[in-house]
């Protein structure tokens, strides 16, 4: 069986994005039954992380599960060479309301127990394990689902077109994201993450064009990075970032911009829009090739669909942009992120 992450809230989406062929296992977590799927054709817009070919292991006790984990990980890890990781994760919100705090404590115990364990009856295999990793490196990840229950999963992670891995390099599908007080809106932490899914930050002097960009925590962050911004809303930029020598701001319709001298290294658009004509104005940029990269949010409402997301991802690739990819990430909300590329390269 193949484990999903998903946001809570999202499982049916996700499901629907299956095919139907799956079912909810607890709050944020999505099991599609049978032999594992095609990873490199099976990378779901609601789905942050995968666990492919995983099992469900059950023990009444942390030194129990320790010692079934070790059994259950050794003939897979052993079975090749080189390094590996080991990664425990949780659901976006595991906790029982009645033990709050429960669950993470005994995914923590268990995994040093894990550890330990493993050090003790396998110490060269213990040795191959890799905490920085290179994200290509074979994974076992265990999800704790409750108390005794864990899935384990372990994997090499595929490489998808345009150079981005699937089961992502980050835990849980949940990349960090420093606290940025300087930031004007929260709405930063959106970026920084599809940023690090992309594997590719504006650089020092790059030019970026933000759409919908007030009050500014996308050009905020931009601008950290040194990149050049033209930042176009009807609203106005927070006051902090005004007169920033590498800001441009307008004032007006972004459905209406067009960039002077294309193409521009980033498109970035948080523009508030129906799905429809979201993707009306991608498809313009990505047709004309007016950018290089891509960070651009397709916002929906009520029922969450994928169909424009996979839409969007349809015309990107065929306006020659490899990397092409859609994602409900950790800080959406009712919008999914669609990520663009045209190469891996500087
Ligand atoms: C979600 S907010 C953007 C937040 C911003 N990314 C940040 O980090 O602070 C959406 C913005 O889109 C702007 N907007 C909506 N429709 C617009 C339009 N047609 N032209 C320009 N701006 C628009 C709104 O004024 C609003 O500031």
């Amino acid at each position: 069986m193949d484990v999903f992450l998903s946001a809570p809230g999202f499982e049916e989406a996700l499901i629907r994005e299956l095919g139907g062929a799956a079912r909810v296992a607890c709050r944020g977590v999505v099991i599609a039954e049978g032999p594992s799927r095609d990873l490199a054709r099976t990378d779901p817009v609601f789905a942050r992380q995968v666990l492919p070919g995983a099992e469900a292991l059950e023990a009444p006790s942390i030194a129990r599960m320790a010692h079934a984990a070790v059994d259950w990980v050794l003939p897979r890890v052993e079975a090749g060479e080189g390094p590996w990781r080991f990664e425990t994760l949780l659901p976006d919100e595991p906790e029982d309301p009645h033990l709050p705090g429960e669950l993470s404590r005994r995914a923590a115990l268990a995994h040093g127990a894990f550890l330990a364990a493993l050090k003790a009856r396998r110490r060269r295999t213990w040795r191959r394990l890799d905490t920085a990793g290179a994200p290509g490196t074979p994974r076992v990840q265990a999800l704790w689902v409750s108390r005794g229950r864990c899935y384990l999963s372990h994997a090499r992670p595929a490489l998808l077109d345009g150079g981005s891995w699937w089961p992502s390099p980050f835990p849980a599908g949940r990349p960090e994201v420093a606290e940025d007080r300087a930031a004007p809106s929260r709405a930063y932490r959106k970026l920084v993450e599809a940023l690090a899914w992309l594997g590719r930050a504006p650089l020092p002097g790059e030019r970026c064009v933000d759409l919908g960009a007030a009050p500014g925590g996308w050009t905020h962050v931009a601008l950290r990075l040194g990149a050049r911004v033209v930042a176009v809303d009807r609203a106005a930029l927070a006051p902090a970032l005004d007169g920033h020598p590498r800001l441009t701001q307008l004032r007006g319709d972004g459905f209406r911009y067009t960039p002077e001298d294309p193409p521009v290294d980033w498109l970035l658009s948080d523009l508030i829009a129906y799905p429809a004509r979201g993707l009306a104005l991608l498809a313009r940029w990505a047709g004309a090739r007016w950018f290089r990269r891509t960070v651009f949010h397709l916002k929906f409402k009520g029922r969450a669909d994928y169909s424009t997301a996979a839409e969007a991802i349809r015309v990107l690739r065929e306006a020659g942009y490899p990397l092409a990819r859609a994602k409900h990430l950790y800080h959406d909300r009712n919008e999914v992120t669609v990520l663009g590329a045209e190469s891996r390269g500087p």
